[in-house]
């Protein structure tokens, strides 16, 4: 991304860490200072890191400081080429040749075969996928969401695309982005992408935020809870992601727990209000079964 892009981009990871802030995502150095080098080397960011840490909203984040559009790519088993990159309309490319018939027979003329099979493959049938939407988009932030979940093929073509910067269609052409987007890859670690990949992007861990910043998280994020419930919320969490649960709770749930506590009109965790609105923040039995039965602990 060049500062072409409407908005400048910021000239320092401070800058940048001022900018997400104010889109109401809150960084620390070190990921500021990862998302500024992607921007300015031109390199894709990989994020990785538990559920629920910020990795697709940074991307969000990122879009609005840049004022680019967001493209989002969801990866998932099976993913391919085509649902990545464009496909052909073949509905409509068959109700184009229909009439294309129709209009020759109404005359009695023959239908030229090369003619026929340029106009069907003409832009307007083109279904643009979101790898070739962001190519085709200036500027752009196109998110690869959950990479761990495609295949090695799909890999291998995202790494092509990544390098090139461009695709080629057989039946249009090059198509070649004017600039590159800023592209922004997460993970939940479900197996390992490969190093080829890796290598090709700028590598960032999300972890969970310290106890400040998930204050000011919950602060930023929902105006309307009072600093000592956002408090107790954020403390309560940090114990429960020591607990080695099936599903530690991740920024996602801290958010969720403290809205439903504040619908529930509560203006501070205690026993009662945290167990009534345990199913905001745990989401295995297992887990909501050994909060429980340390509550006064974990509460501490
Ligand atoms: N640093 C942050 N500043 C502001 N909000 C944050 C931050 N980190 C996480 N959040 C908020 O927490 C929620 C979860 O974040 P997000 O969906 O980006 O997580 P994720 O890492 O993509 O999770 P998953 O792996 O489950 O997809 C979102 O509402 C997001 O806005
Ligand atoms: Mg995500």
């Amino acid at each position: 991304m060049s500062s072409s892009a409407d908005r400048p981009v910021p000239g320092s990871p401070a800058e940048l860490a001022k900018a997400l802030e104010a889109t109401g995502y809150l960084a620390d150095d070190g990921l500021a200072t990862a998302a500024y080098l992607a921007l300015k080397m031109n390199r894709p960011l990989f994020c990785e890191g538990e559920p629920g840490t910020g990795k697709t909203a940074l991307a969000q984040a990122m879009a609005e400081v840049l004022g680019a559009e967001l493209i989002r790519l969801q990866c998932h088993e099976g993913i391919d080429a085509s649902q990545a990159l464009y496909d052909w309309d073949f509905p409509r490319q068959l109700l184009h040749l229909r009439a294309l018939e129709a209009a020759a027979g109404a005359a009695s003329e023959k239908l030229d075969a090369d003619a026929v099979e340029a106009s069907l493959y003409d832009q307007r049938f083109l279904i643009a996928r979101p790898v070739l939407r962001a190519l085709r988009t200036s500027p752009s932030v196109l998110l690869v969401d959950e990479v761990d979940r495609a295949d090695d093929e799909f890999e291998a073509f995202l790494l092509e695309v990544l390098t090139e910067h461009a695709v080629t269609i057989p039946e249009v052409g090059e198509v070649r982005a004017v600039t590159p987007p800023l592209v922004v890859l997460t993970s939940n670690r479900t197996r390992e992408v490969h190093d080829a990949l890796k290598r090709r992007c700028l590598y960032l861990w999300l972890d969970h935020p310290d106890l400040t910043r998930e204050i000011a998280i919950l602060r930023s994020r929902l105006p309307g809870v009072p600093e000592r419930l956002a408090g107790q919320v954020a403390k309560a969490v940090r114990t429960m992601r020591g607990l080695e649960l099936l599903k530690p709770p991740g920024v996602a749930e801290s958010l969720d727990w403290a809205r439903a506590l504040q619908l529930l009109g509560a203006s501070e965790l205690d026993l009662d209000s945290a167990a009534a609105s345990l199913g905001a923040v745990l989401k295995y039995r297992e887990d909501a079964d050994r909060v429980r039965a340390q509550l006064d602990a974990v509460m501490a």
